[in-house]
């Protein structure tokens, strides 16, 4: 079966194709745009997947060595995200699906950072705890079995990725702000500031970073009083550890106490090298199995939406013309 999966939710026009072991193609079309205005500019987004979105799809196809014809089913984000955006992917799958007469389904994004991990590595040991930290949440989810979650836990104020990108622009570097910090913490001492760890000390799985981000504003409103410039590479890092320490920390406990086999990574801040890399070696410890998927995956990309399409499709189950766009469309406990 091969599976068309289109994603339009952010700043991403994407199109892939995937069958049942492999991804056969996975474009992605970033949005330079935004990057002047240090942020997504939601109409600006739209009109980008307007004029993207036909030939993705068709660069797509090609790369899969394929045709329409070859398609059995369709997989497209319609929640959460920007509302343009979505309808901008929504209504050009609901057209394909009507021309093509096969069967189609609408995906929560989020469902698609977590089934990322399906693209690269089937077997995965079950039941697992799953950390999706992305720009727009961070959640750790209980999951029994595949396409089955029970909501632990999630952010009370920012997102992981939300924190980082207000971290870059406090420091002045570009959007978005993840990669930018990464790069400039590489040169820094983690342990040269000790930014607050939030709700570490509670016995919940919910996160904060709001506490964490205004920390890193007042620490560099101080020293610009004091005529004192910004020691960098020095904060990135000490940041970056704060963030992953917390996240390790909620992300554990969660393994542990629900007696877990398996951690899964989801959501583009998991492409932080350092993120990986102490979460790999926690689980070594901890005698878990750990899995993230390919950094290309981690980040917005239509192959996840395809794969999560792909599982539920042959699942039998199928979405009607009547679905709509539902931008703060919520990631809940499935039934039962
Ligand atoms: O999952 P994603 O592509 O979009 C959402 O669904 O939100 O995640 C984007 C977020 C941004 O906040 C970006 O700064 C962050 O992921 N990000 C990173 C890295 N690469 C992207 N955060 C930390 N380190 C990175 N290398
Ligand atoms: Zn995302």
């Amino acid at each position: 079966m091969n599976i068309l999966g289109i994603e339009t939710s952010c700043d991403e026009t994407s199109a892939a194709v995937v069958n049942e072991q492999s991804i056969l193609a996975n474009i992605i079309a970033t949005q330079s745009i935004h990057q002047k205005y240090g942020g997504v500019v939601p109409e600006y987004a739209s009109r980008a997947h307007i004029i993207k979105l036909a030939p993705i799809v068709q660069e797509a196809l090609h790369t899969a060595g394929m045709d329409f014809r070859d398609l059995d089913g369709l997989a497209v984000t319609f929640g959460p995200g920007l509302a343009g955006s979505l309808l901008a992917g929504l209504c050009f799958c609901k057209g394909l699906a009507l021309s093509l007469n096969i069967p189609w389904i609408g995906i929560n994004h989020i469902e698609g950072h977590i089934v990322a991990v399906h693209a690269n590595q089937q077997n995965i040991d079950y039941p697992a705890i799953c950390l999706v930290a992305s720009g727009g949440h961070t959640i750790l989810v209980y999951i029994k079995e595949p396409l089955h979650y029970r909501i632990l836990g999630r952010t009370i104020d920012d997102a992981a990725g939300e924190a980082f990108d207000k971290v870059a622009k406090i420091l002045g570097l570009p959007y978005p702000g993840g990669p930018s910090v990464e790069k400039f913490a590489q040169t820094g001492n983690e342990a040269a500031i000790r930014f607050p760890r939030a709700l570490l000390e509670n016995d919940n799985y919910n996160f904060s970073f709001s506490g964490l981000k205004t920390a890193v504003l007042y620490y560099v409103e101080s020293l610009h009083k004091q005529g004192i410039e910004a020691p960098m590479a020095d904060i990135c890092a000490s940041f970056q550890k704060a963030v992953i320490d917390v996240l390790a920390q909620k992300s554990f406990n969660a393994v542990k106490e629900y007696r877990c086999k398996s951690l899964i990574l989801a959501g583009g801040v998991v492409r932080n090298t350092p993120l990986r890399e102490n979460f790999r070696e926690l689980a070594r410890h901890s005698q878990v199995h750990f899995y993230a998927p390919a950094p290309d995956l981690c980040t917005d990309n239509a192959a996840m939406i395809a794969r999560a399409g792909y599982m539920r499709l042959i699942q039998n189950q199928r979405s009607d013309f009547m679905l709509d766009v539902v931008p703060n469309l919520s990631f809940t406990d499935s039934p039962n």
